[in-house]
C-alpha cells in the first residue's frame, strides 16, 4: 500500500532536487518546484539533535503548504533516535520519510551516520525494520552510496536487505564513502541496484540537464533521477521550457526566479540568517566564469542584504551581458 503511494509520487515526480545541507530549504525546494522540481526532500535533520530538541534540528523541520508533498530526511544511528524522529516528522506533515545513508562527512560517519549505515548491514536491517514498524502507512525511503569504499562496494546487498525490510524506495549515489564528489559517479551501479530489487530506485550524481536525466533514465532504467549541485544557482535546470528560450527570455526567466528566490528568503529567514542564506544562493547564480572569484568575494563581504542586493544586481547583469 505505502509502495503504491510511493511509486505514484515517483511517476509524478521524474526529475527532483536532491536534498544539500544548508541549501535546500524551504525557499529553494518552493523556487526548484516552480521551476518544474518533483516533489522534494529536505536537507538531513540529525535525529538526536532533534530528540533533544535542538534549535537547529527545530528549525529544519519547516515545511510549507507550497511544496505540496514532502519527504523529511533524518541522519542517526539507532532505532532509538531514529523512530520517535520520524513520528515527530509525520506529526508535523512529513509524507515520506527517507534515511540518509549515504553522508560522507567524517563527523557524521564517525558516529555511525550517514554512509557508516552501510557498513553493519544487519544492524541497520535492524533499525530500519523499526522505522518500518513504527511508520505504518508512511512510505519509508533511503538514500545510499555505492558503498564504504572499492573494496566494499555493497549497494547491492543494502538495496536487497532494504526492500526485504520493507522501505519503499531507494536514491543510488553510486560513488562509495571514499570517493566522496571526486571523479565520475559509476552510473552502472545504479543499473545494477534495478536489476536486483523491485522496488522504484532513484538514479543520481553528475547529472547536468534534463536530457542527461533522461539518459540516466534509460541507460540505467531508473524510475527518477534527483539532481544536485547542478540546480544550485541553477533551478531552471528542471524546466524544458527554459531550453527552448532564446537569450533574452532566458535572462528574463532568470531574473524571475532570482526575485522570487529572494523574496522567499526574506520570508522564510530573519535578519543574519536570511543574509547568510541569501549570500549562499546568490553566489550560486553568479556561476562559475572567469571573474566570478573576485565578484563572490565582494558579496560575502557585504554586511547588510540592501548592500548585498546592490552589488549583486550590478554583478548579475555583467555576467548575464558577457554571457548573452
Ligand atoms: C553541499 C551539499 C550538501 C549535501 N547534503 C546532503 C544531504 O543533506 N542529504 C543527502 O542525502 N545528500 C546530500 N548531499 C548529496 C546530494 O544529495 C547528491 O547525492 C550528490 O551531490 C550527488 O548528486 P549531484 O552530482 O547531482 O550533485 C549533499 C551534497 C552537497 C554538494
Amino acid at each position: 500500500m505505502t509502495n503504491q503511494r510511493m511509486r505514484a509520487l515517483l511517476e509524478a515526480s521524474p526529475v527532483r532536487l536532491a536534498p544539500m545541507a544548508s541549501f535546500t530549504n524551504v525557499p529553494f525546494r518552493r523556487v526548484a518546484i516552480g521551476c518544474g522540481s518533483g516533489f522534494t526532500t529536505n536537507e538531513e535533520i540529525d535525529a538526536d539533535g532533534l530528540i533533544r530538541e535542538s534549535e537547529t534540528s527545530l528549525a529544519l523541520m519547516r515545511m510549507d503548504p507550497a511544496l505540496g508533498a514532502v519527504a523529511m530526511q533524518l541522519l542517526g544511528n539507532s532505532a532509538e533516535t531514529l523512530v520517535p524522529a520520524a513520528v515527530r516528522l509525520v506529526e508535523a506533515g512529513a509524507d515520506i520519510i527517507d534515511i540518509n545513508m549515504g553522508c560522507p562527512v567524517r563527523k557524521v560517519v564517525t558516529k555511525g551516520k550517514g554512509a557508516a549505515m552501510m557498513r553493519d548491514v544487519a544492524e541497520t536491517a535492524r533499525v530500519l525494520s523499526a522505522l518500518r514498524r513504527a511508520l505504518d502507512g508512511v512510505p519509508l525511503t533511503i538514500k545510499i552510496r555505492g558503498g564504504w569504499d572499492d573494496q566494499h562496494c555493497n549497494a547491492v546487498e543494502v538495496a536487497q536487505m532494504a526492500e526485504e525490510v520493507g522501505v519503499d524506495a531507494i536514491t543510488v549515489h553510486p560513488r562509495t564513502r571514499a570517493q566522496r564528489f571526486g571523479g565520475r559517479a559509476p552510473w552502472d551501479l545504479i543499473g545494477d541496484v534495478v536489476e536486483a530489487v523491485s522496488i522504484p530506485v532513484t538514479g543520481n550524481g553528475d547529472v547536468t540537464s534534463l536530457t542527461e536525466a533522461r539518459r540516466m533514465m534509460s541507460e540505467t532504467g531508473c524510475a527518477s533521477v534527483m539532481i544536485g549541485r547542478a540546480a544550485l544557482g541553477r533551478p531552471w535546470i528542471f524546466d524544458a521550457a527554459y531550453d527552448a528560450l532564446d537569450a533574452d527570455g532566458r535572462a528574463a526567466y532568470e531574473q524571475r526566479v532570482v526575485d522570487e528566490h529572494i523574496w522567499l528568503i526574506d520570508e522564510c529567514f530573519e535578519g543574519r540568517e536570511a543574509l547568510t542564506q541569501m549570500k549562499k544562493h546568490l553566489a550560486k547564480y553568479i556561476g562559475e566564469r572567469p571573474g566570478t572569484r573576485r565578484l563572490r568575494a565582494e558579496m560575502f563581504a557585504q554586511t547588510s542584504e540592501a548592500a548585498l542586493r546592490e552589488v549583486f544586481a550590478r554583478q548579475f547583469e555583467v555576467v548575464e551581458t558577457v554571457t548573452a
